[in-house]
């Protein structure tokens, strides 16, 4: 077989996704920021810079050259994890290199076989990949509907499973900026003595005192692991699980992405410990935000568009050649707004997601509004 001829499998994948509107290619940042997640604008902070500066002039290495069970285990890994405890109210935290990676270690990792996981079926790409590749049995309930997640771990007793049920959802959901029905959740948990895991990744730092997220009054709870991310609102990279320190025991000695892979840069710890002083000590970024937010919605129910009520905003158009027209349109007018496409959301929801930003002020936020009036006929 020739070299070219290898490849046409691949080709072929990628003309049927061109074909369906669906292919995808990167492009560098440009125009105003409606498309990231540095909600809280720390990314390029001041402060944030001038911490890592500081740590890497002190002698604090780059690469953390191993697993943080061989030498790669830094001070500054530790007082990240301690920090963070401290701060969402938890007994133990740990530090993984992305939020991606550490939906799959939990996932893979703490549900046994026996166990079934109830993901609500809008949670990210990371946990349905993790709850796939795991031993436990896995079910899908309806958004938001923990009437479904009830409902589905009382069959799976009926059929009869006899494990620990693993509930797992986000507290903001990603790309429609709605919340979790957290209360509802935890007292169907407690009901079926399950654990809940909560992926605060789009609520930690903007939502809860301090920044500490939407379920911070769960953290502290046998019952209950959180995912708080490191390369959203707090501008740097990683997550951190937060849970009882039995569990990061356990993950220590039995998570594989943790044990089996160089531990994240001691920098990038400094930075999250940074971020994390930062989100509780000016707390006019969440104003800030929540400014931007107020304005937004206002501007976008005048459209027609009912508002999520946070920082992100979704405008389902629905098709996805029309979702990224729009898109062109607005970043030819130097908005950064990007089109999201199925798989990443449900066939015939493909949208813009406006993601607001301390990267951007009221001005911005409203002459993206006016030029969206203007574009308005692509969308339904
Ligand atoms: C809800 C949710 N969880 C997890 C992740 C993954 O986090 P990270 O980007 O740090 O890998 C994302 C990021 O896209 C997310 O939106």
């Amino acid at each position: 077989m020739s070299g070219r001829a290898l490849l046409d499998r691949y080709k072929a994948t990628l003309s049927g996704l061109a074909r369906k509107d669906r292919l995808r290619t990167l492009s560098t940042r440009s125009g105003l920021d409606f498309a990231s997640n540095d909600y809280l604008g720390l990314a390029r902070s001041p402060r944030l810079a001038e911490a890592v500066s500081v740590a890497l002039a002190a002698g604090t290495p780059l690469g953390a050259t191993g697993s943080r069970l061989l030498r790669g285990n830094d001070p500054e890994h530790e007082t990240l994890e301690a920090k963070a405890a401290d701060f969402f109210g938890a007994e133990r935290a740990l530090f993984f290199g992305s939020g991606y990676v550490g939906n799959f270690a939990v996932l893979t990792t703490l549900p046994q076989k026996g166990d079934l996981i109830v993901l609500d079926e809008l949670v990210h790409a990371s946990a349905h990949e993790g709850a796939r590749a795991g031993r436990a049995d896995v079910v899908e309930a309806a958004h938001n509907d923990a009437g479904a997640v009830d409902d589905a771990i009382v069959a799976w007793r009926v059929m009869g499973g006899t494990g620990r049920p693993w509930i797992v959802v986000e507290t903001l959901y990603s790309m429609d900026g709605d919340r979790a029905p957290l209360g509802e959740l935890i007292a169907v948990a407690d009901r079926h003595d399950a654990f809940l895991f909560v992926d605060e990744a789009h609520a930690t730092g903007v939502y809860g005192p301090n920044g500490r997220g939407l379920a911070h009054d769960l953290e502290g709870r046998d019952n209950v692991v959180v995912l708080h991310t490191c390369g959203k609102a707090l501008g740097a990279s990683g997550a951190l699980v937060t849970a009882p320190g039995v569990l990061c025991d356990y993950l220590v000695n039995r998570c594989r992405p943790f044990v089996y892979a160089t531990a994240p840069s001691p920098l990038m710890a400094v930075a999250a410990a940074t971020a994390l002083d930062i989100v509780a000590d000016e707390p006019d970024r969440r104003e800030r935000l929540a400014g931007l937010v107020a304005l937004a919605a206002k501007r976008a129910e005048a459209l027609g568009l009912a508002a999520s009520g946070s920082q992100i905003l979704p405008i389902v158009v629905g098709d996805n050649a029309s979702a990224m027209a729009l898109a062109q349109k607005l970043q030819a007018r130097g908005f950064d707004v990007r089109g999201i496409r199925p798989p990443t959301v449900p066939e015939g929801t493909a949208r813009l997601r406006v993601s607001l930003t301390l990267n951007v002020g009221e001005a911005g936020v409203s002459a993206l509004f006016d030029a969206l009036a203007q574009e308005w006929e692509y969308a339904p």
